[in-house]
């Protein structure tokens, strides 16, 4: 009730501003702010736009959605959060819990969402048994993306196993380019070592690590194999890496200046911004080791309540994201693959075929598993200690044995 009346005095205070979005707008707050993703987000644009619904633009730079998450929370704090904001996983949980967002119930019942969004994304679209967001694509860390001209230049077939990959980083190296893009961000570190820790410990390790936090796992030779590989992949990146953003990294690959990069499947995105063809121009396979495994992420939108009835606004939102024609449209263009199991193939691209093969195969293996760089695994709290570790034994602070016991440390205390 309290917070219900927070957000009322919210709405009042908005309104008194000045500055309110009009009630048939959506104001959106989400970090799509590369090429490709501004592509994608205008699929979503156009379609409110053609239902009448206005669109109030609210980006926040940077991957993964840290500094979005932060600006979220000081907007929710001075009384005044957006009509939708994109999330991920855990961090859905945490504003459930803190009774901040609107129960999409009605929508999600008239729709069918129960029969057909799978359950690992219900997982967190869902809270006490009510739909409190719009999961809007699936995507996937473990991939790695790399320039084909290049690939062929130098003789190196797809790398399936760790040496090999390695094999193939060293003929790069050795031809005087850069083997592997990378921004030395903590989110994108962290999203190399999603793929890094699977392919050295297996799925099983991975779990007990980064989904149950056993210390045992944390704390265990294979994690400080795991370092040992980073610290590999640290050898073969560029001198400028440091604070290169994810996009910049990925136009390294376009471009021909690197051989591959190691990122989500929302890469696809600017290489088809670039006019590039999957095949053609650029490769997509699963980190070697990885091939039968699938770490994902999924982008949603969560309602937060302006008041006790989801506004019309939001639910015309909601319907849009879960439409099989708009989840066809707008996840060939954003690189990931659709939030519903009964949408077509049809109109993706090979990598996009092979994503929604891929998804398919792990979920019905046991193979998929929440992505710890991308909020699926583990909270915030637990994530972001996480990312501290990683960085700061990439950046050469820790060797892998110190890395190791910081990162039991880590999960200990904030546990
Ligand atoms: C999101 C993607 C986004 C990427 C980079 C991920 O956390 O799920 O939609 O493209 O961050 O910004």
């Amino acid at each position: 009730m309290r917070k219900f009346t927070t957000m009322m005095t919210a709405a009042a205070a908005l309104l008194a501003a000045g500055t309110a979005v009009k009630a048939e707008d959506v104001e959106v707050l989400h970090w799509w702010t590369s090429g490709g993703e501004a592509a994608a987000l205008n699929v979503l644009k156009e379609d409110l736009e053609g239902q009448g619904i206005g669109w109030q633009d609210m980006p926040v730079a940077g991957g993964g959605g840290t500094q979005a998450m932060t600006v979220l929370r000081a907007r929710v704090t001075s009384g005044n959060p957006p009509t939708a904001v994109q999330m991920l996983g855990f961090d859905i949980l945490d504003w459930a819990n803190e009774g901040a967002l609107a129960d999409l119930n009605i929508q999600a019942g008239l729709e069918g969402w129960d029969d057909v969004v799978p359950e690992a994304l219900q997982a967190f679209a869902k809270h006490d048994g009510k739909w409190v967001s719009a999961p809007v694509n699936v995507h996937s860390t473990n991939w790695v993306w790399a320039n084909k001209a290049v690939l062929d230049e130098l003789g190196i077939a797809v790398p399936t196993t760790w040496d090999e990959f390695v094999a193939a980083l060293e003929k790069v190296k050795a031809a005087g380019k850069t083997p592997i893009a990378h921004g030395g961000q903590a989110w994108q570190d962290a999203t190399v070592f999603d793929a890094v820790a699977m392919s050295t410990g297996g799925p099983d390790f991975y779990k007990a690590a980064f989904i149950d936090l056993d210390e045992d796992a944390l704390g265990s030779d294979t994690m400080k194999e795991a370092f040992d590989r980073m610290a590999v992949i640290r050898s073969h990146v560029d001198d400028n890496f440091s604070g290169r953003d994810w996009n910049l990294a990925t136009a390294m690959v376009i471009n021909g200046d690197a051989a591959f990069q190691m990122m989500g499947d929302w890469a696809k995105g600017e290489f088809l911004n670039a006019g590039k063809t999957p095949d053609q121009d650029f490769l997509c396979f699963r980190f070697p080791g990885t091939q039968d495994q699938v770490t994902f992420n999924a982008d949603q939108f969560a309602m937060f309540a302006q008041g006790p009835e989801v506004g019309k606004e939001q639910a015309a939102l909601a319907t849009a994201i879960l439409s099989p024609s708009f989840q066809s449209a707008f996840n060939v263009v954003k690189g990931s693959v659709p939030a519903r199991t009964d949408v077509s193939d049809e109109a993706f691209d090979a990598c996009g075929k092979k994503g929604m093969a891929d998804l398919k195969k792990a979920a019905g293996s046991g193979n998929l598993y929440g992505s710890m760089a991308h909020g699926h695994a583990n909270p915030a709290s637990i994530k972001n200690a996480m990312y501290d570790v990683i960085t700061a034994h990439f950046n050469g602070e820790y060797d892998s044995a110190t890395a190791v016991d910081e990162l039991v440390t880590a999960v200990q205390i904030n546990k």
